[in-house]
């Protein structure tokens, strides 16, 4: 039987066993960096099949599936496993049992999908060469990122993969597609604080105070030209205050104004310059209405940058199979993701699982309390991935 068969009829027999490793994990979720639950799961089911499982950053778990001839080369494979702050709505029999915290962004899905590309591989493991690496990291959702943290205790070492594969779900994308896009896909995402500083008094006195909800205005405003005539308007990028706090009253002018934002954008220099520009501006531009401005500016994930030639190679693994019709190009997104710390170290590509289904009126975004996946995804994505990485090992 070709290699693609085998991968196709193991996938088939542990279908039903990754939807339940799924929906246990649906039902029990933990935040980030607190996974503690959710390794100790991983670790057993990763132990069931034979492997050797160690823990890293706190909650975090890699494992190897060695091939024949282990040494010859090593590629990794990432998911990731923390849930969100959400509390579910979904009436459903794996509905959350942790009150107010919820896998909203399918991690879930990531995490019991590469327990299935662990079975699948371990039960091919005499019919390839060199290793997978699995990396299951903490704390996506949350600064400074797990992928920081596993890549400084060394999920990247000890040989150096020859490339990084992640895969996420996609509420955009119907079930059944798999969606790339080689590049830049993912922005850069800081977030802004600035705390302007006036003087208060009463609201009928303003010559006797200096206001500083003007001057916020102002900034609010002024701040967009950073991005409408700073920024080449042939990269993108976006910069949005959706926290604004002015304590005064109708009659009172606060003494200070405190405003948060996000930057984002998907190129490393300007990303720079931009953090540079909106400093000064915001501080000389209270200065000039007699305020002052203090900027604290909180850097998160860099652009994620997927490898042209690795994504064009799994793409071709993809076609193979779900077939060509099944994979599609995504767009850029705005959204920031951690995988992009391993892209700065080694070739990655991250690639999108449908999980939509109108039908069956699965169509919620990530981060909503209704968020839900079809299923029939778990079908595809672990086979997927383990046939990605045979590949990736003979090339
Ligand atoms: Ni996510």
């Amino acid at each position: 039987m070709h290699l693609l068969e085998q991968i196709k009829k193991y996938a088939h027999e542990n279908a039903s066993n990754v939807v339940a490793m799924r929906r246990h994990l649906h039902a029990h979720p933990e935040l980030s960096y607190q996974e503690f639950e959710t390794a100790a799961f991983i670790t057993r089911q990763l132990k069931t099949l034979g492997l050797e499982p160690i823990t890293m950053a706190g909650t975090g778990i890699v494992a190897e599936i060695r091939g024949k001839n282990p040494e010859r080369k090593t590629i990794a494979l990432r998911a990731d496993i923390d849930a969100l702050p959400i509390m579910e709505a979904n009436n459903v029999a794996y509905k959350s049992s942790n009150n107010g915290v919820m896998h909203a962004c399918g991690h879930d899905v990531h995490t019991s999908s590469l327990l299935g590309t662990a079975y699948i591989l371990t039960a091919v493991k005499e019919k390839f060469e060199g290793t997978v690496r699995l990396i299951f990291q903490p704390g996506e959702e949350k600064h400074p990122g797990g992928a920081t943290l596993m890549i400084k205790e060394g999920a990247l070492n000890n040989p150096v993969p020859a490339s990084i594969i992640g895969q996420h779900v996609f509420p955009l994308l119907p079930v059944g597609k798999i969606g790339f896009r080689t590049g830049k896909y993912m922005a850069s995402s800081d977030e802004i604080y600035i705390r302007v500083i006036g003087k208060g008094g009463h609201g009928a006195a303003p010559e006797l105070a200096i206001d500083p909800v003007v001057i916020a205005s102002h900034l609010i405003i002024g701040l967009q030209q950073v991005i409408s005539r700073n920024a080449s308007p042939k990269k993108p990028s976006v910069l949005t205050f959706g926290k604004v706090v002015a304590n005064g009253a109708t009659n009172i002018i606060p003494d200070d104004v405190q405003l948060a934002g996000t930057f984002r954008t998907l190129d490393e220099e300007w990303r720079k310059e931009a953090l540079k520009k909106i400093r000064v501006m915001a501080a000389t531009l209270a200065e000039s209405m007699g305020g002052k401005a203090e900027i604290t500016i909180s850097e998160g994930y860099p652009c994620l940058e997927n490898n042209r030639e690795l994504t064009e190679r799994i793409r071709h693994d993809a076609e193979q199979y779900v077939g060509k019709e099944n994979t599609v190009d995504i767009d850029i997104t705005m959204g920031s993701e951690d995988f992009a710390y391993y892209s700065q170290v080694i070739p990655a590509s991250f690639y999108r699982l449908g999980t939509r289904n109108e039908a069956k009126g699965i169509t919620s975004y990530v981060h909503t309390p209704t968020f839900d996946i079809d299923e029939d995804a778990l079908t595809i994505g672990p086979g997927l991935m383990a046939w990605m990485a045979v590949n990736e090992l003979t090339r």
